[in-house]
């Protein structure tokens, strides 16, 4: 009687909680992939028939698309979701995190309003000075390491240099300024061969390269080349400089260059054949590294360590004093980036400046 019972209950269990009908466990509806199956093929013979032949005649490929499948579809409905409630009238009641989208997503429909706004480009060169590659005018620039400092503190796009803080494994109060080279943020196409533009720069001891191939017919600007040129051209039109086009995409070859010789830093940077470098040992002091900067370039050259440091982390609020500790990768590639900041145009530092901040940042 016991054991009747227990079936009877078990009977009405599967009653209630496992009442599909017809013998199937879920239905077509709680799961869209069973209606891509042709199972009119031997799975056997060809898989993917059996399991997605029916996939293009449930979903045909859109005109304007090349690639249809589950997850663009998936995308697209969220895509639609996401409009649907962003373009909902706004309620007192909403989240205000919600509000706040609903007004973003409201101005950025709302054309006339976005037109009449400054470009970040135009904000940044009223307050900077115009970009050099679209200027008619090239004198009076000046470019010194504190301004480098600033931009960095103020964008945190690295500039010449790649910096982070270390500390010691061993006493986590003790901690260190670590550079390195700027290679992270260039983008990947623009890696060029080493030595030979390198040649190229020297050649031209910093001045103007021109891209052309062996024949002298020039040749195609790389992608990164021609955001560069989309964007001089655009700004150039904005601000109404009137330059022309030629001495534009000279400017931006410049500018490619440059980069080129920067991204390696130290060894294949800027360094010389006939260069004698200075030993220096990897951790050191910030006074230390004065010295060691003085004695290689001349008290003249145009940087003090402790100033630059102080700018470059005006940001954070710490004091940067003679006594810090400082890391590095070796006198090379300090030596490489100091030499080329001397020896490049100022009006060449502060494009590739601007190129790489416009790059980056929204401004
Ligand atoms: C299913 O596969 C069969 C055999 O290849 C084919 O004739 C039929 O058109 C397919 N059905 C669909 C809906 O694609």
């Amino acid at each position: 009687m016991e054991k009747f019972k227990f079936l009877l209950l078990l009977w009405m269990f599967c009653l209630t909680s496992c009442n599909n009908g017809n013998n199937e466990y879920v239905s077509e509806k709680l799961i869209p992939e069973l209606s891509y199956m042709n199972t009119s093929v031997d799975p056997c013979e060809n898989f993917y028939q059996y399991t997605c032949g029916n996939f293009k005649n449930v979903h045909p490929l859109p005109e304007d698309q090349y690639n249809w499948d589950h997850f663009t579809i998936l995308q697209d409905e969220i895509h639609q979701l996401a409009a649907d409630i962003l373009k909902s009238v706004r309620k007192d009641t909403d989240p205000l995190a919600l509000q706040k989208a609903k007004a973003a997503y409201t101005a950025c429909l709302n054309v006339n309003y976005a037109d009449k706004l400054k470009l970040p480009e135009e904000n940044f060169m009223l307050e900077h000075g115009i970009w050099p590659v679209i200027s008619l005018e090239d004198t009076d620039i000046e470019v010194s390491w504190n301004l480098v400092g600033d931009f960095v503190a103020e964008y945190g796009v690295p500039l010449f240099f790649n910096f982070q803080i270390l500390s010691n494994y061993w006493d986590p109060t003790d901690n260190f300024i670590y550079l390195y080279r700027d290679a992270i943020s260039n983008p990947s196409t623009i890696y060029g061969k080493l030595e030979e533009d390198l040649d190229d720069f020297l050649g031209t001891a910093g001045g103007r390269v021109s891209r052309s191939t062996d024949d002298g017919s020039k040749s195609e600007p790389i992608p990164f080349e021609s955001f560069l040129r989309t964007v001089a051209f655009y700004l150039r039109d904005v601000v109404g400089t009137w330059k022309d086009d030629e001495k534009i995409i000279e400017d931006v070859a410049e500018i490619i260059s440059f980069m080129r010789v920067l991204q390696p830093g130290g060894p294949g940077g800027f360094v010389e054949d006939t260069a004698e470098i200075l030993p220096l040992d990897n951790l050191i002091t910030v006074g230390e590294l004065q010295e060691w900067t003085d004695s290689q370039f001349g008290e003249d050259y145009p940087i003090n360590w402790v100033d630059y440091f102080n700018h470059l982390f005006k940001a954070s609020g710490v004091a940067i004093t003679e006594d810090v500790k400082f890391y590095h990768d070796g006198a090379r590639l300090l030596y490489g980036v100091l030499n080329l900041f001397q020896k490049a145009e100022p009006r060449l530092l502060k494009n590739f400046i601007m190129a790489r901040l416009f790059t980056y940042t929204g401004c």
